[in-house]
């Protein structure tokens, strides 16, 4: 076996890190000049991960990621990219490769592509950066043989600076993704959804210029439009330009020090949106370039459409633009209706936007982690309300720093996305997560960074009650001084009481609004039987009565989100011939057959309106 020298090897790993590294996600990035890596990429399983450890678990210098090809008759390689299967990205690797349904380990993925052409700049005039929309759950990445980083979270984006690593004619892009389940991950090793490992969302080439608007923020604030911008550098001096044309704004403002820059549009008044007038703007974002700007090269404009609301709690009410709105919700994964696969087109989330519609919602609880930015913007465009969600599920490691850096990047790469996206309107740090002090450390200081990090919307999570005694709920969470709205999950009728829910009472001792963020049961769609025969749609449609009545006794209701839209996997369903794998708790089914408590929840919609 061939031995680098030690030198060679921190020449090597020491060259490497000086060219490549990981930079901000640009805000907007589908507005960017890019080029798509989507498409068929080759792929195979390691289950040893022996393609980038040795035998001693040293790390290979010459891992599978050198793609490398025999030379010589007498070399040993015993893999090859060329020669394996290709599977689709974006996409999960599950529901791919039916050797692949159940699997958590790692795969190597690569495809070549040759060195882009950019639509808007000469030769040397930009940087190209390498974007992931999301790996699940950790993937090292590799261009031309040079290892770029490691990223872990399997539901935000990330992007490497890779300008100094393409080489002109074929480039080859290697990716280990491993989706095996740590305690000390976010999520840790249980969760009931179905983790589907791969490279689920885009992978794309953004080619930028040396100076580019890096994020910028468009809100309402208290006189008008509030704009802001920031440049990936601190440059002073360059020119700004943000155009509205329907509200008939130009302005130009330059950029401090800093190489950021803001701007109160006051006496603008743009029509407000909301789910029964989404209304958006066109907006565009010029940079000028510094003043060296080359005679043929345009500004790089940015261009979005924005809508503009405002979202806050009065006591026990959440208002939308001032007025008091019930969140008619229902919660959601990520998941495709009928091919039921990690969600990757616009037809997929326009499906399930439409389907809750149907069912009289004006709010989805994106369950539990970032879901696909195509749904926030389809939810956008579409007048869906939105709660947005870290994987902070169950029970963490809250004493581990390491997880908590974990679960602190997933909540600002949430926001830092989808801060200009008018449709949401909560973050929420947690699921049902075990009281504790540990667990209130963790927790408090993930909402007070969503709270800094973005003071225009609600923070909220997912809290438990407590058992019953003698039919009083009485919700006691310490978090509560930390949310703007307190929401909490029951399953009176299923996991416990389960004809109890007319006598339930429920106290919440907080003066905020309330949110019941789940109830439900099961139900096999087309199983009919008795009320209290439980998996038939009888005994769910009893259930959503029952709970609604209860749920209209709760003083403070400011909206519910049952659980949930549509049956959906989980590697923790396993009764044959009712689970085969998937929860049942949908009001729909996998196939989209509506179960009788699609009604009931409709009905019961009708009369919040
Ligand atoms: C929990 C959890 C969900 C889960 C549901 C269920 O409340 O938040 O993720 O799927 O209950 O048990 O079906």
């Amino acid at each position: 076996m061939k031995r680098l020298s030690l030198l060679t090897l921190i020449l090597h790993s020491l060259l490497f890190t000086l060219h490549a590294q990981e930079v901000p996600v640009p805000q907007n990035i589908f507005a960017r000049d890019i080029v798509s890596l989507n498409g068929d990429w080759h792929y195979f399983a390691d289950p040893q991960e022996q393609g980038y450890y040795g035998y001693h678990m040293e790390k290979l210098p010459w891992g599978y990621f050198n793609d490398a090809k025999p030379q010589r008759p007498t070399d040993l390689i015993e893999y090859s990219f060329d020669n394996s299967p290709t599977m689709c990205v974006p996409g999960d690797w599950n529901t791919q490769d039916s050797m692949l349904y159940l699997y958590e380990g790692t795969v190597w993925y690569r495809r070549t592509f040759e060195f882009p052409q950019s639509s808007t700049m000469g030769e040397g005039e930009g940087r190209f950066l390498l974007y992931f929309g999301a790996v699940n759950y950790e993937a090292m990445v590799f261009l031309n043989g040079k290892e770029l980083g490691k990223h872990v979270g399997g539901f935000t984006p990330f992007c490497y600076d890779v300008t100094d690593v393409l080489r002109s004619g074929q480039n080859s892009l290697v990716v280990k993704v491993d989706n095996k389940r740590h305690r000390d991950n976010v999520p840790t090793r249980v969760f009931d959804w179905w983790n589907y490992g791969g490279l689920t969302r885009d992978v794309l080439l953004v080619c930028v210029r040396n100076t580019y608007i890096e994020d910028y923020s468009l809100r309402l604030a208290e006189k008008g439009i509030y704009f802001s911008v920031s440049l990936n550098k601190p440059e002073a001096g360059l020119r700004v330009t943000l155009t509205i044309p329907e509200l008939k704004v130009k302005k130009t403002i330059e950029t401090d020090a800093q190489g950021k820059a803001s701007l109160p549009l006051t006496k603008t008044t743009p029509q407000l949106w909301s789910p029964d007038n989404p209304k958006l703007y066109d907006i565009v974002i010029t940079l000028e370039e510094d003043q060296e700007q080359k005679a043929n090269s345009q500004p790089s404009a940015l261009k979005d459409q924005i809508g503009f609301r405002t979202i806050e709690t009065r006591g026990r009410e959440i208002l939308l633009n001032g007025k008091p709105i019930f969140l008619r919700g229902i919660c959601v994964h990520d998941e495709s209706a009928y091919t039921n696969r990690r969600l990757t087109t616009k037809a997929e989330a326009d499906t399930l936007i439409a389907w809750a519609k149907a069912a009289g919602c004006n709010f989805l609880r994106l369950a539990h982690y970032p879901h696909n930015e195509i749904t926030i913007r389809e939810a956008e465009r579409q007048g869906m309300l939105l709660w947005e969600e870290i994987p902070v599920y169950w029970s963490i490691a809250w004493d581990n720093p390491q997880t908590l850096d974990n679960a602190r990047r997933q909540l600002t790469d949430m926001i830092h996305r989808d801060h200009n996206r008018c449709a949401t309107i909560i973050w929420s740090i947690a699921n049902e997560t075990p009281h504790g002090e540990a667990r209130d450390r963790f927790l408090s200081t993930l909402a007070r960074e969503a709270q800094s990090q973005d003071s225009t919307r609600l923070i909220s999570m997912a809290m438990e009650v407590l058992s019953a005694s003698n039919y009083i709920n009485r919700l006691q969470d310490n978090m509560h001084e930390y949310v703007d709205v307190v929401s909490f999950n029951q399953y009176v009728g299923w996991y416990r009481d389960v004809s109890d829910a007319p006598k339930m009472k429920w106290e919440v001792p907080y003066e905020k609004p309330v949110i019941v963020s789940e109830f439900g049961g099961g139900a096999l769609a087309g199983k009919h039987g008795a009320e209290n025969e439980r998996w038939t749609e009888e005994f769910q449609a009893r259930l959503y009565r029952e709970n609604l009545d209860m749920l209209d006794k709760i003083p403070g209701l400011a909206g519910t989100c049952p659980w949930c839209l549509k049956d959906f996997r989980s590697p923790r369903r396993l009764l044959p011939g009712i689970q085969d794998h998937f929860n049942r708790k949908g009001i729909i089914s996998d196939q989209g057959q509506r179960k009788q408590s699609f009604d009931v929840l409709r009905h019961w919609y009708e009369g919040k309106k």
